[in-house]
């Protein structure tokens, strides 16, 4: 691994995401020893002007306290520096690259020292600007040798062409290897399983194609509204901000062909591939919801179209999976809270148990909470008569792994980004291609001609997306559900 000075810069150090993700996801690499003291500073960047002290105050009580937590916390904040400055305009930045340069050479600094990691916690609005004046003043030093990395967040754009327009903005100034998008479910334990469980187990070889599976779930749901992001929110909608990145990202990994390597851009060869091959999707196969209550939200417009839900069914056109629905559904304000992949196989053919049994067989990788991998299966009912019954193998993360901590996603992708790995960002062909499956439909719904339905908050959202779910073949399974274990 590479040694030597490394500064992590968050512009945007006093906003939301900085707080919440960015500075407890560092804290965390630190106390694990990934950010050694005697390499690294971390700079804040922002307009507000405050003193170094004081953006320590305003972080601290968001980083997570482990057994030993008071002083890891306290030596962690002096490694935080603060600069502020606009976005737009020089001597910020300046200041900033004097701030980092100083503690450059005075670490005596060797080859290869001067890395330097951006992270945008910013709206994209300022994202040219901004990779405009680091990039004029704040590149690494090359006689120190070293790197200059951009970390950058969604939303990238709202449709194709804001996407596209900023891509290439971005483009103009740092090539592709230096960018760095995240998608943070791609950081999620379960996610990064999908390219083990898939490719490294002969079981599901076999079966995973459209002559087995009789359709594919990706689900997201959260029991609570947009409190306090209405604003942001209504700009968006669920499809901008759960299903056109998180949801369509874990669709590829499902999907993809097998790479021909586990080098990034192999896997990010058949990432695209897969969104290539996604159909124009079709009217009455999706469904929109805005819970009740949503425009209370003083931010949130009275006659905002905005959908707080959607369910929608995509099509992949190839030898794999013709003919098989992968439904994407994700919703606000529902009655609970979770993530996973549902893949649902077809009935057995000349089924000699079919009258007695409760339903399919199906895969289902739960992403949170209660992180699991379980399969449902028709067995024996243990006992003297010949009956079936509805169970499951269960692979419990909680259960199988005592004692091991799931890292944060942000936490891995933060680290990805000092490594050099970029297996699990988003490249500029990947984005491309996922806009331009939602863009009519966003365009529609921005027009208004698309509408979501009313639901109530704490449902299952509107009927008509579970209607949905049958008509494309979705078989309930009745009379059994999944528990997670308690230890
Ligand atoms: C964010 C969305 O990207 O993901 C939020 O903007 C959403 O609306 C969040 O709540 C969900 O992330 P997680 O990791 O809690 O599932």
């Amino acid at each position: 691994p590479e040694t030597g000075c490394l500064s992590i810069i968050v512009l945007g150090a006093s906003g939301d995401l900085a707080k919440k993700k960015t500075f407890p996801a560092l804290f965390n690499l630190y106390r694990q020893g990934f950010l050694q003291s005697n390499e690294v500073h971390i700079f804040g960047y922002a307009r507000t002007k405050i003193s170094d002290q004081e953006l320590r105050d305003r972080i601290q009580g968001y980083l997570p306290r482990g057994n030993d937590g008071e002083e890891d916390v306290s030596n962690f904040l002096l490694l935080i520096k603060y600069v502020s400055g606009s976005y737009d305009a020089p001597e910020g930045f300046q200041a900033l690259d004097k701030a980092i340069s100083e503690h450059e050479f005075s670490r005596n600094s060797t080859e290869g020292s001067s890395r330097r990691l951006f992270y945008l916690a910013l709206p994209p609005s300022v994202y040219p600007p901004v990779c405009k004046m680091i990039k004029s003043y704040c590149m690494n030093k090359s006689d120190l040798g070293g790197w200059t990395r951009i970390v950058v967040e969604k939303p990238f754009g709202k449709d194709l062409a804001s996407a596209e327009e900023l891509s290439s903005q971005i483009g103009e100034l740092f090539d592709e290897p230096q960018i760095y998008r995240i998608d943070h479910y791609l950081g999620k334990e379960l996610v990064q399983n999908l390219l083990v469980l898939r490719f490294a187990n002969r079981l599901f070889l076999p079966l995973w194609n459209r002559d087995n599976i009789a359709n594919v779930q990706i689900v997201f749901r959260e029991d609570f509204g947009t409190e306090g992001r209405g604003g942001y929110f209504d700009q968006y909608g669920i499809i901008r901000d759960i299903i056109q990145n998180h949801l369509l990202q874990v669709l590829c990994l499902v999907a993809m062909e097998k790479p021909v390597s586990l080098k990034p851009e192999h896997i990010r060869d058949e990432k695209v591939k897969v969104l290539q091959s996604v159909l124009p999707m079709k009217d009455e196969e999706v469904v929109l919801g805005q819970y009740e209550g949503y425009k209370d939200d003083p931010t949130v417009p009275d006659n905002s179209n905005t959908p707080t839900f959607a369910t929608m069914v995509l099509h992949i056109h190839n030898e794999r999976w013709e003919g098989v629905p992968f439904i994407l559904k994700a919703g606000k304000a529902l009655n609970s809270r979770k993530a996973e992949i549902r893949v649902q196989f077809k009935d057995v053919p000349g089924d000699i148990f079919k009258c007695q049994k409760q339903g399919r067989n199906e895969f289902v990788i739960r992403l949170q909470p209660s992180e699991a991998i379980y399969m449902k299966l028709t067995v024996k009912q243990p006992g003297l008569e010949m009956s079936t019954a509805q169970s499951e193998l269960d692979l419990s993360y909680r259960q199988r792994y005592q004692g091991v901590v799931i890292p944060e996603a942000y936490e891995r992708l933060i680290l990805d980004t000092i490594k050099g790995d970029q297996q699990h960002f988003v490249r500029r062909d990947e984005l491309k291609a996922a806009w331009e499956i939602f863009t009519p439909l966003l365009h529609r719904i921005d027009k208004g001609e698309f509408k979501s339905l009313p639901y109530k908050p704490g449902s299952r959202g509107p009927a008509e997306a579970d209607q949905l779910l049958e008509k494309v073949g979705y078989v309930q399974t009745h009379g059994y559900i999944w528990i997670p274990p308690t230890l």
